[in-house]
């Protein structure tokens, strides 16, 4: 999983298939198998074109003459271009198509590749006197392919690629990764270049840790795909106003994405292939240390380098800047927030105080939109909230209210019994609730009552059950005891234990049943604390606070996790 990054259970696979071993797969349906099996074919077929490219392009007169030469020509080495698996479509209509029917492959499948396509009702090749770029998923397998002319040519596009397929999600994938990983790990920070004659020129230059964006702008995904191996990003593209606005494009998403983004400009006409191949590796590696700017910074610098003295431009770049910053939102990226307030008001010469609201603004309102997302996820996962909400806030409110039941209950029905060693259900809960005050774990004043006379009981002595209450003189009381003793439904969560076979009784689990019931009341209360803490930081503009708040936060969230996996409870947000 660490070596190459992979989920459990991606891992799991790979190592089945590398090993041989059949897994089997529960919980799938016929679409997705069938999606597999057309992604499996695909991957086949990508492979045996990738051989024949490779095979047209090394061992081929026509390759050698037309393609090999021309690679050789822009300074691309044997050596890398067999690592890259580079290859070469002949020329001849269908050259191709015919090997891969010959060989057995299906028109179907190689249309859905991308590789033929039909003329006249016959097969032809896609990529006819094209250099192809093969494209490599993580662990190496072909993708689909890039295609590139030789001879430029008005009429045709510069390159063609696969078209989406079950395996080729253009969104998703970042060209070179496979070859780029590891240096990316080690470097810890990747390069991203435009082109994949850039990627291919820079690891023979020896820079490994570079991926190519393939010219779009970047997506979540393929950001969460560098995330894997390193949190540093530096953007190299051109120095013309295109690749500045490619650059810009990403940049909101990668600091939503929590990563630090830094960019180096190539200098004019210039990109970062022909570059290397002018200045040479050495210098051009001191380039890119040297160039290294910060992206908010010098995004900074030219969106005032454009208002220069128009105060009106002045108040957008201002309003511009402060949404990007509100981008860094996570509670972990605060200082490193702050860090950029403080220098950006001091650039554009704005009291501190006042562009820190500004970008507190933003967050707020990300914030908000965010937590009434949030609200109706859990009111209901399907359904819009319109109407049926207020009902729906209501049955939330009562799912509360039981498991304020539910702990009562829990302690009026076990108390007695045995905790531990020489200490009793209500021992424990008594203890444990010494510190916390009663009356802010549960909201029903009604159940602290009953909870306050349980307590005076068993401290005279008494082993408390039902029964005291139902005799009670407050009818009210008992009445509530009766009702809370009734309930037949099962509240707690984790009845899903099995002894032998047979579902436990309640009986059997009662120390399960006492954790999680107050556990659920502590959870409730500090995911109250984290909302009651998270309002104070945004009421206040003073950084002492902020930082102050901030801690809070992150002790609270750590409490969090901690109960929520010692009870093995779901969190409710
Ligand atoms: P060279 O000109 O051979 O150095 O190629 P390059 O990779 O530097 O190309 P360029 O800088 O023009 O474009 C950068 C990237 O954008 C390419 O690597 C392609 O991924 C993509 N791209 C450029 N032109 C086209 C096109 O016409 N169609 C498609 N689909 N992608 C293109
Ligand atoms: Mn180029």
């Amino acid at each position: 999983m660490d070596h190459e990054k992979y989920s459990y259970v991606e891992a799991l696979r790979w190592l089945a298939q590398k090993y041989d071993i059949a897994i089997e797969e529960t919980a799938t349906s016929p679409e997705f198998k069938a999606q597999q099996l057309t992604a499996d074919s695909l991957f086949i077929v990508n492979q045996f074109a990738r051989d024949f490219f490779s095979n047209a392009l090394l061992e081929t007169d026509e390759g050698k003459a037309i393609a090999l030469s021309y690679l050789k020509q822009r300074g691309f080495n044997e050596e890398i271009i067999r690592k890259f698996q580079l290859g070469y479509n002949p020329e001849q209509r269908d050259a191709f198509a015919q090997a891969a029917i010959t060989a057995q492959y299906n028109t179907g499948l190689l249309q859905k590749a991308g590789l033929i396509t039909f003329r006249d009702e016959q097969p032809a090749d896609n990529y006819r006197g094209r250099i192809i770029f093969p494209i490599h998923n993580q662990s190496g397998k072909v993708l689909g392919f890039g295609a590139r002319v030789i001879k430029s040519n008005d009429k045709a596009p510069k390159y063609i690629n696969t078209p989406e397929n079950e395996i080729y999600v253009k969104s998703k994938i970042l060209y070179g990764t496979y070859f780029a990983r590891h240096a990316i790990d080690k470097a810890d920070e990747c390069l991203l270049v435009e082109g994949y004659t850039d990627v291919v020129s820079l690891h023979q230059a020896g820079i490994e840790n570079v991926v190519a964006s393939g010219g779009t702008s970047l997506t979540t995904d393929q950001l969460r795909l560098i995330k894997k191996y390193s949190t540093h990003l530096t953007i190299i593209y051109d120095g013309d106003a295109a690749g500045i606005k490619a650059a810009m494009r990403g940049l909101d998403l990668a600091l939503e994405e929590g990563l630090d983004v830094r960019m180096v400009l190539i200098p004019d006409k210039e990109d970062p292939d022909s570059y290397v191949n002018k200045i040479g590796a050495e210098a051009f590696k001191a380039f890119i240390q040297a160039e290294k700017k910060d992206f908010i910074l010098f995004q900074l610098g030219i969106a005032l380098q454009e208002a220069s003295d128009d105060n009106a431009k002045k108040a957008v770049v201002v309003n511009q800047i402060a949404e990007t910053l509100s981008k860094i939102n996570k509670t972990e990226e605060f200082s490193k927030r702050q860090d950029y307030v403080r220098q950006v008001s001091g650039l554009l010469k704005i009291e501190e105080a006042g562009f820190n609201e500004l970008v507190n603004k933003f967050i707020r309102e990300k914030f908000t939109k965010e937590e009434s997302r949030n609200i109706r996820q859990t009111l209901s996962p399907t359904e819009p909230i319109d109407e049926a909400g207020t009902d729906q806030l209501e049955a939330l409110l009562q799912k509360d209210e039981m498991q304020e039941q539910a702990f009562v209950r829990t302690l009026i029905e076990f108390g007695t019994k045995s905790w531990k060693e020489n200490e009793t259900v209500a021992d424990f809960v008594f203890k444990e609730m010494a510190d916390a005050d009663l009356e802010e774990l549960i909201d029903n004043r009604q159940l602290v009552d009953i909870i306050l006379l349980y307590r005076n009981w068993y401290n005279e002595g008494l082993m408390p059950g039902s029964k005291n209450f139902l005799y009670h003189d407050d009818h009210a009381m008992s009445s509530l005891v009766i009702k809370i003793m009734d309930t037949q439904t099962e509240i707690s969560h984790n009845w899903k234990n099995h002894f032998e076979g047979k579902i436990a009784t309640r009986e059997e689990l009662y120390r399960e049943e006492v954790t999680s019931t107050l556990n659920y009341l502590r959870l409730r209360k500090i995911k109250r604390l984290i909302i009651e803490n998270q309002l104070e930081l945004e009421k206040t503009n003073n950084p002492d606070d902020q930082l102050l708040y901030m801690e809070t936060h992150l002790a609270l969230k750590a409490l969090e996790t901690k109960l929520t996996s010692e009870s093995g409870m779901v969190i409710y947000k």
